[in-house]
């Protein structure tokens, strides 16, 4: 009997489940079921007052009473200002309107340009909820999380919110390039159809805007950082203002990426040095025009002499002259710089870990007021697993812009179900001691050390393209929502992101929820185990990143090829950056250093980032290093099994569709599971001439079949 009434159960829950594509994101408001939840909602949000008719305000009010009317399956009235002290919902950017003796005026003072507050109060009997902010975009952002509350089903009888953002920028970097192809983009095309612009503004634009502000991002960066300087010509201008046009009620302002030789490429200049005066007025003119266009332009992302970009050493200048010379420029305006950090020279005879940070410490306190150093999580680039980037906490002079990268170059690009919240906050959580024991990366970034600090900020590099989900995979559009999230608040647990993202995204139902909230939560480090385990990096396939090929040692630049980074040999495997290798761990906090400095110490799922270790080395587990080594792969490939097993039990939860798609991803990244697996133990075993454990099935292909994949046209590698 208890069977049958759940297969009904189940089959009623299907039948309800429509089909869905993903694209309206985590803004997919639902009817709600819960109608003991669903009365006590109607029953605090009997009416609504909103103060203010901005394109903002609006935007807020039509988001509100939509989605309240959705999920409360009723339309709530608005009310006149005759009625508004008795309207049960109140909102309003103008501090006089809140009832004196309900102390909003106060905490407002607190909350700055963009923070908001969200009040439950009692008067006269009655309970009210108050929204309120100083500005018509902090309530927008109070409005989305108001209906973040009931879309994520929270009581809202008793709310104490006082929500101000850590950082002020928030920003997406794009990496598109003007032809749509998307470097890194692993989600179709760019969203961008400059050649439709500015006359055609694609609903999709808006819809970008919305969801952007949803979570609180406030700015996007539309090109790549691989920069063309025709965007800079008056054609694209006009195209650049219709979409800043579009994105300002939102609050989200433009920014573009500047190729530092566009005085030459298209201003006829003979160079492009920043100290030579015609340049200098070029770029003061340049800029001049483009605030013409777009009067609250945010200013340029800058990369300079890195991986063949031009750049002020090209004239023997340094960042600081060039990151100045553009600083200058776009003062006037209030504009500002990022000059990214990301620098490293197949020249110089240097661990690639080093330079950065070689380059750019002794530059602290050269860069005028209005530049921040844009920085990666970590030294090399954006690998599965790495230490936080030396440069947090080496800079104190100089206001350091966090670079996450959302999309997932090394992280399974399109097919893998890869959740980068633990990734961020692990980078984020990490303590420098640059200022004694807390000092963690998130507050560098937040200017918790330094009150002067003006500047402060978060960005991403974007995940989304035109497919009809925006993301590609189904979860990656978690790992866009957890960058505005964590960007906003920092100390927001990854856990608590993934559950609300969840419970929005799919089903507030407490069984799907432990379920895919475990998936979400591991599938970082399952993906660490089979393709990266113990601090190994860059042994992905040359030029499209994808997969494995840590054979690679034929390219130009050594610094390009897997074999520099894993440096295996017949003694051990890893790559020394102690103080007898590259000592590139000179580069952190004595006490920051030592949880890595000591091989027989060190926390192993850094150690080969750090040491050579013999292959008979003995690890926490009692097992050498080989063993263990085989042991990751084999159990990072057979959780993926785990992964499918989980999946297939929430069927009953989620829309055919979306289910669907995520099932299949699944079976494809279990293929790559063992590819990454199979490809690497053969190849590192001819070096280690150990076998692999008896207990483990044999790879069923050769280390030379695996070695002569090629994937010409894999997705965002410029093709
Ligand atoms: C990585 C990535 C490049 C990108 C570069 C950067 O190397 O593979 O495509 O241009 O980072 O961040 O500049």
């Amino acid at each position: 009997m208890k069977k049958i009434l759940l297969s009904c159960f189940l089959f009623a829950l299907c039948f309800q489940l429509k089909a869905e594509t993903g694209y309206e994101l985590w803004l997919r408001y639902q009817a709600l079921q819960d109608q003991a939840l669903l009365s006590s909602y109607r029953q605090q949000i009997s009416n609504i007052y909103m103060e203010g008719s901005s394109e903002t305000i609006k935007i807020a009010r039509e988001e509100l009473l939509n989605g309240l009317s959705v999920m409360l399956q009723k339309k709530i009235p608005s009310v006149s200002v005759a009625s508004a002290s008795t309207a049960s919902l109140f909102i309003s950017a103008r501090t006089s309107s809140f009832p004196s003796g309900s102390g909003i005026k106060e905490l407002l003072q607190q909350t700055g340009d963009e923070g908001f507050v969200i009040h439950t109060q009692k008067i006269n009997q009655q309970n009210r909820i108050f929204i309120a902010g100083n500005t018509d975009q902090a309530i927008l952002y109070g409005v989305f999380h108001f209906l973040r509350l009931l879309q994520t089903q929270q009581p809202i009888s008793s709310l104490q919110i006082v929500s101000v953002p850590k950082v002020k920028l928030r920003m997406l970097n794009h990496w598109d390039n003007m032809n749509r192809t998307v470097e890194r983009g692993y989600a179709g095309f760019s969203l961008w159809n400059w050649h439709t612009l500015p006359g055609y503004i694609d609903p999709r634009y808006i819809d970008y805007a919305r969801a952007n502000a949803s979570i609180g991002i406030n700015g996007t960066v539309l090109t790549n950082v691989n920069a063309n300087a025709t965007i800079l010509t008056p054609t694209y201008l006009e195209k650049v203002k219709a979409l800043a046009d579009a994105f300002r009620p939102y609050g989200i302002k433009v920014y573009l990426t500047a190729r530092f030789s566009a005085p030459i490429e298209i201003g006829r200049l003979k160079t492009a040095d920043p100290l030579d005066p015609q340049v200098r007025q070029w770029w003061k003119d340049k800029v001049k025009e483009i605030y013409q266009y777009v009067p609250d332009f945010g200013g340029f992302v800058v990369k300079a002499n890195s991986e063949g970009q031009p750049g002020p050493q090209d004239y023997k200048r340094s960042h600081s002259d060039g990151a100045n010379m553009l600083a200058e420029a776009v003062a006037p305006f209030k504009g500002i710089i990022m000059w990214r950090a990301f620098v490293y020279s197949a020249e110089k005879n240097v661990d690639r870990h080093k330079q950065a940070y070689d380059e750019f410490v002794p530059l602290d306190g050269a860069f005028n007021k209005n530049v921040m150093v844009q920085v990666k999580n970590g030294a090399i680039d954006f690998m599965p697993r790495e230490p936080f980037h030396p440069l947090f906490g080496a800079m104190p002079k100089t206001p350091l812009m966090m670079e996450f990268q959302v999309t997932q170059e090394y992280l399974g690009q399109a097919t893998n179900l890869v959740y980068l919240g633990p990734l961020f906050k692990e980078c984020l959580d990490s303590d420098t001691y640059s200022n004694g024991k807390g000092s963690t990366v998130a507050k560098m970034l937040d200017g918790s050390f330094n009150k002067e600090q003006t500047l402060t900020g978060i960005t991403g590099v974007a995940n989304i393209g035109t497919d009809v989900n925006w993301c590609g995979h189904p979860f990656a559009q978690a790992n866009w929502y957890a960058l505005g999230r964590l960007a906003w608040d920092h100390s927001l647990s990854a856990e608590k992101i993934a559950d609300e993202w969840l419970r929005m995204t799919y089903s507030n139902h407490p069984t799907f929820l432990q379920t895919a909230s475990k998936l979400m939560m591991e599938s970082r480090d399952v993906f660490v185990q089979y393709s990266n385990p113990n601090g190994l990096h860059h042994i992905m396939g040359t030029g499209h990143h994808y997969g494995p090929a840590p054979w690679v040692s034929n390219l130009n630049r050594p610094d390009w090829n897997p074999v520099y980074y894993h440096k295996a040999d017949s003694l051990g495997i890893g790559f020394n950056r102690t103080a007898t290798g590259s000592n590139a761990l000179e580069q952190y906090h004595p006490e920051a250093r030592k949880i890595w400095e000591n091989m027989n110490t060190c926390e192993e799922k850094n150690l080969l980032w750090f040491h050579h270790v013999p292959w008979t080395f003995k690890m926490k587990s009692g097992r050498s290093l080989w063993d263990e080594l085989c042991f990751n792969y084999y159990t990072g490939a057979a959780k993926v099994k785990s992964m499918q097993q989980a999946w297939a039990s929430l069927k009953p939860y989620v829309d055919q569709q979306r289910h669907e798609q995520v099932r299949m991803l699944l079976t494809v990244q279990h293929e790559e599971a063992i590819w990454w697996r199979n490809a690497c133990l053969l190849y590192f075993q001819t070096f280690s001439k150990q076998p692999i454990p008896a207990n483990y099935e044999k790879p069923d292909k050769t280390l030379d079949y695996y070695k002569s994949l090629r994937f010409p046209l894999a997705p965002g590698n410029g093709n």
